[in-house]
């Protein structure tokens, strides 16, 4: 294995200039590498803290193959770079993860449709091309239903739910018509993710699942471990791992879970990369998920993923700006919390701008506590 790893001092190139690529360049830092970015703007979160920040789009091959050029190893925050761009990398260097985890998980359809055939849960849906899979999708999932673009979604953006007196096909007129897929709209108890690494050498580290709640289809809480009966815990892991394999991929990955009412655990979809909820391991887990990720892009033995304390994760959104600057000592005065921003100069409505960490004896007190914390954010 470590004939074949990236040595500290390489440099590792990071397509996208996120907070993922932040705290990956944090952790990639830590342990003596060098990290270059590209991003289409300049002074993005990345960038401030890596070595080099490239300015360039996505779509531009010539200087993503320059860039690859230049670093020893490239991996990914942003999945929606284009194939022909991964192509362009991994001709001049290591890719990790693999081409074809970000070719299943850029495209809905494609997701559902490998994750099915690895034989694993998926949320029942249908692929929508035309008017005739939009009628036969609705009659094969039923209702309430969601139509979601099998392309660039996040954030619950290019999603239309259906209602039982919606017609569909407004629904995907509002989606412009583009390739879509329809999926039943799970009545879930609560949902999972499972944050989980695997090595170059295909063995496999996962977090305890972890315990998600949205506002507006964006993440708002997460607590870990998740409030589960153990069996439905390992099954999650089990599949998370499952899909590691499957992919034979190199990396962090994340699988969001819904665990219907009637107990079912289904697949809502993966990211191909460390993930919001996974933000809170970088203070309550021995080894966080960005860390986990460089080891396993550089081809080290994956970390001990333990939770050493249950802990609890809140997303600060640019909405908590709109008045005035946060009120950061009434969080910061209060025992346990952690303060994560990302560096973003513009707080726009629904930005991710940070999120606050706290650890408790339980999560439920976590979580009460990291609410408080961001209630105390509001001047
Ligand atoms: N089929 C579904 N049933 C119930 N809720 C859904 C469904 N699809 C999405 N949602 C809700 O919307 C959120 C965002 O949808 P998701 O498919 O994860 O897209 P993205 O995170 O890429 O925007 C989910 O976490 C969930 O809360
Ligand atoms: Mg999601």
């Amino acid at each position: 294995m470590t004939a074949r790893a990236v040595q500290p001092g390489s440099v590792i190139g990071v397509l996208g200039g996120g907070q993922l690529g932040r705290m990956f360049a944090m952790a990639a830092r830590r342990m003596g590498y060098r990290v270059h970015t590209l991003a289409p703007e300049h002074d993005t979160p990345t960038g401030q803290i890596a070595d080099v920040e490239v300015v360039a789009s996505y779509d531009d091959v010539d200087r993503i193959r320059e860039f690859a050029r230049g670093v020893d190893v490239v991996t990914f925050e942003f999945e929606n770079v284009s194939a022909a761009a991964v192509a362009a990398a991994e001709a001049h260097a290591i890719v990790r993860p693999n081409g074809r985890a970000l070719e299943v998980a850029q495209h809905r359809i494609r997701e559902k449709t490998y994750l099915q055939n690895l034989g694993l849960p998926v949320t029942p849906f249908a692929a929508v091309r035309s008017e005739v899979d939009l009628e036969d999708g609705i009659r094969k999932v039923g209702r309430p239903a969601v139509l979601k673009t099998a392309t660039f979604g996040y954030d619950g953006k290019g999603q239309v739910r259906l209602g039982p007196h919606d017609a569909p096909i407004n629904a995907w007129d509002q989606l412009g018509r583009q390739d879509a897929i329809l999926e039943a709209f799970i009545d879930f108890e609560r949902e999972l993710s499972v944050v989980a690494a695997r090595a170059v050498d295909g063995s496999v580290a996962a977090f305890v699942p972890i315990d998600n709640t949205h506002d507006r289809h964006i993440l708002d809480v997460s607590i870990a471990p998740a409030n589960v009966a153990p069996e439905i815990a390992a099954q999650a892991v089990e599949i998370a791992t499952a899909v590691l394999q499957g992919l034979e991929y190199i990396g962090v990955l994340c699988v969001e879970f819904f665990l219907a009412r009637d107990g079912r655990l289904l697949i809502n979809e993966i990211a191909p990369r460390p993930h919001n909820s996974g933000h809170l391991t970088f203070d309550a887990c021995r080894t966080s998920q960005f860390e986990q990720q460089v080891r396993a892009v550089c081809g080290w033995p994956l970390g001990s993923p333990e939770l050493l304390q249950p802990a609890a994760m809140a997303n600060l959104l640019g909405d908590l700006w709109a008045i005035s600057e946060p009120n950061w000592a009434g969080a910061l005065s209060m025992p346990n919390v952690k303060l994560h921003l990302y560096g973003k100069t513009v707080p726009r409505r629904g930005r991710k701008m940070g999120h606050l960490t706290v650890l408790a004896p339980t999560a439920r007190e976590a979580r009460a506590r990291v609410l408080a914390a961001r209630t105390a954010l509001s001047p």
